[in-house]
């Protein structure tokens, strides 16, 4: 079986390449250079040159800050390229694998977010990142999305990397605790993508997964440096003394109860996969 990674140099994109390792299917990872994905003839001819069986879209316009001003540009790619993707997958009847995000809903109540709740995006990139799920839903592929949050891991721009990195610099560091979530490690969702490939698991249908466990960011940020040993005082503050253009959900809890039943398969907690990436750091 063919796969297409596009995005393949992104955090999520990069522990899809590991553990792609020893796969008996073959993978082409590709990025910007090798395929630009909001060029639709390109994405058409790749696919169908390269008789693609799944296509798993790792590509995104992630800057959630940037998007406020750019939400064109982020449409473009969260949405537009999106469409274009899921129109190739249905020419050549591949599975289309698309990750989605947790900023599709308003997240305002403590109810658990099943695939059922209604999305309401209070910022751009999740109106952009609604507006690529439609698209797909709409287009007739076959697909799996799969809204994730809170990503972080080794590779690129996250949370987890930017307090090890103001640590270091700052003996106080103020996070907010009043957004609560789940960290994910992108190696576990990784993994769990690999895994259903390798096993054929193609159902189709929205799915959350993040890590097991909430948290808000303070709280995060404590244990990241409880972890690294690293001495930093941590003090919580609330959302209105951080400005910032884009509005956060308080409260996004997904459930992963969908994902574990139809893929059989466990979700770490995030507090052993936060252990993991940092003791291997
Ligand atoms: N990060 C999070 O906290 C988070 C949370 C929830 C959901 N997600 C979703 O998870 C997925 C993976 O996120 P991530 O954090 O791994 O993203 P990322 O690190 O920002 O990676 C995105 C990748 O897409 C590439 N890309 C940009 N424009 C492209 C284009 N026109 N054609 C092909 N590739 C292009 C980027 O290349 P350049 O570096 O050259 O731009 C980059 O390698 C995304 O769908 C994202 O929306 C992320």
């Amino acid at each position: 079986m063919k796969i297409l990674v596009t995005g393949a140099q992104g955090q999520l994109g990069r522990y899809v390449q590991q553990a792609a390792i020893g796969s008996e299917d073959r993978y082409l990872f590709t990025d910007r250079e090798e395929l630009d994905i909001t060029d639709r003839a390109a994405v058409a001819r790749f696919v169908q040159a390269e008789a693609v069986d799944v296509i798993l879209n790792c590509a995104a316009y992630t800057d959630v800050e940037r998007a406020e001003e750019q939400e064109r540009e982020a449409y473009r790619l969260n949405a537009e390229a999106v469409e274009y993707l899921a129109s190739a997958a249905r020419e050549r009847g591949a599975l289309l694998i698309h990750i989605s995000t947790d900023y599709v809903f308003m997240g305002g109540c403590c109810a658990l977010l099943t695939e059922q709740s209604h999305p309401q995006p209070i910022n751009a990139y999740g109106r952009t990142k609604l507006a690529g799920e439609e698209l797909i839903t709409q287009s007739g592929c076959h697909f799996q999305i799969i809204r994730t949050a809170w990503l972080y891991g080794a590779y690129g721009k996250n949370f987890v990397r930017t307090i090890l990195q103001r640590s270091l610099e700052q003996p106080k560091l103020r996070v907010v605790n009043d957004q609560i979530g789940s960290p994910t490690f992108a190696g576990d969702l990784a993994e769990a993508i690999v895994a259903n490939i390798t096993a054929r698991n193609f159902t189709e249908g929205i799915f959350h997964y993040t890590n097991l466990g909430e948290c808000s960011w303070w709280e995060f940020a404590v244990e990241i440096c409880r972890l690294a040993g690293r001495t930093t005082t941590v003090e919580p503050c609330r959302s209105e003394e951080y400005p910032s253009r884009a509005k956060r959900p308080a409260n996004t809890i997904l459930s992963k109860d969908k994902f574990i039943r139809t893929f059989q398969r466990p979700i770490p907690h995030w507090r052993d996969s936060l252990k993991k990436m940092i003791d291997a750091l």
